[in-house]
């Protein structure tokens, strides 16, 4: 396997609470004794473990994201909400914007367009989730769909923005299915080419999100396009997240 520079990104959803901090001192070792290895960490917890996990991860290379935000830059009355100024102020680095999860509860490409500009502003490197329904896929969508997610809600962006693709094809999301090889190559040389097409944006990385374990890792890693995983539930468990990045790296 190469040395091929790769993200991981520890989506924790709506999961941890004080005590699971304890839970990451393995990790935490693990990247110290591998710094060599050309790879970026990053955990996203929910807001409630934000500020806690900045502090324990100070010194260390491992970065802190935002699982979401809200799309106005500036304060006010939205109870529940949590703005991208709010998420920076506390050392926060990304922040997940477009994940399925969201979308499902009402994020519109739109909305997660404000979403991201907002971010951008804030100097925030954002995590944009794209990726198709089983439905649109069994119906022959998923180019439709992927290049609606890119064209609205990359639409405006500048040159530079800190953007990281995250293809997560939404069946494969917790499910323990991922697609096939060939399926991946082509839904991700077909983002790259909308991407390179409909927006600014001419340096952007493209990871694989969805079902990641230890027990796919090495094969997902034959695929040279992909840049890195977001990965959920094997993320809380240190022994599982640290075995992923491992065998990326033998
Ligand atoms: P999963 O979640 O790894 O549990 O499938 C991935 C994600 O939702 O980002």
């Amino acid at each position: 396997m190469t040395n091929k520079f790769r993200y991981f990104i520890a989506n924790w959803k709506m999961y941890g609470n004080l005590n699971s901090l304890k839970s990451i001192n393995n990790v935490i070792k693990f990247t110290k004794s591998n710094s060599k290895k050309r790879f970026k960490l990053i955990y996203c917890p929910p807001y409630t473990l934000l500020s806690a996990f900045c502090a324990k991860l100070q010194k260390s290379s491992i970065s802190v994201g935002a699982q979401n935000c809200h799309e106005k830059n500036e304060h006010g009355a939205f109870t529940g909400s949590v703005n991208a100024q709010m998420i920076k102020n506390l050392g926060v680095k990304y922040v997940i914007l477009g994940h399925s999860e969201n979308r499902i509860n009402g994020d519109t490409d739109d909305i997660i367009n404000k979403k991201i500009k907002s971010a951008l502003n804030q100097k925030l490197t954002v995590i944009f989730c794209i990726g198709e329904t089983l439905y649109q896929r069994n119906n022959k969508g998923t180019n439709k769909i992927i290049k609606k997610q890119i064209i609205k809600g990359l639409k405006g962006l500048k040159k530079n923005s800190k953007i990281i693709i995250a293809y997560e094809p939404v069946w494969s999301i917790g499910t323990g299915i991922i697609p096939k090889n060939y399926e991946l190559e082509k839904n991700i040389k077909f983002i790259n080419s909308i991407i390179l097409k409909n927006t600014k944006l001419k340096k952007f990385r493209i990871l694989y999100g969805g079902s990641v374990n230890p027990k796919n890792i090495e094969n997902l890693n034959t695929i040279s396009m992909i840049d890195g995983y977001l990965i959920g539930g094997a993320s809380q468990d240190p022994k599982k997240l640290i075995d992923i990045i491992k065998k990326s790296y033998n």
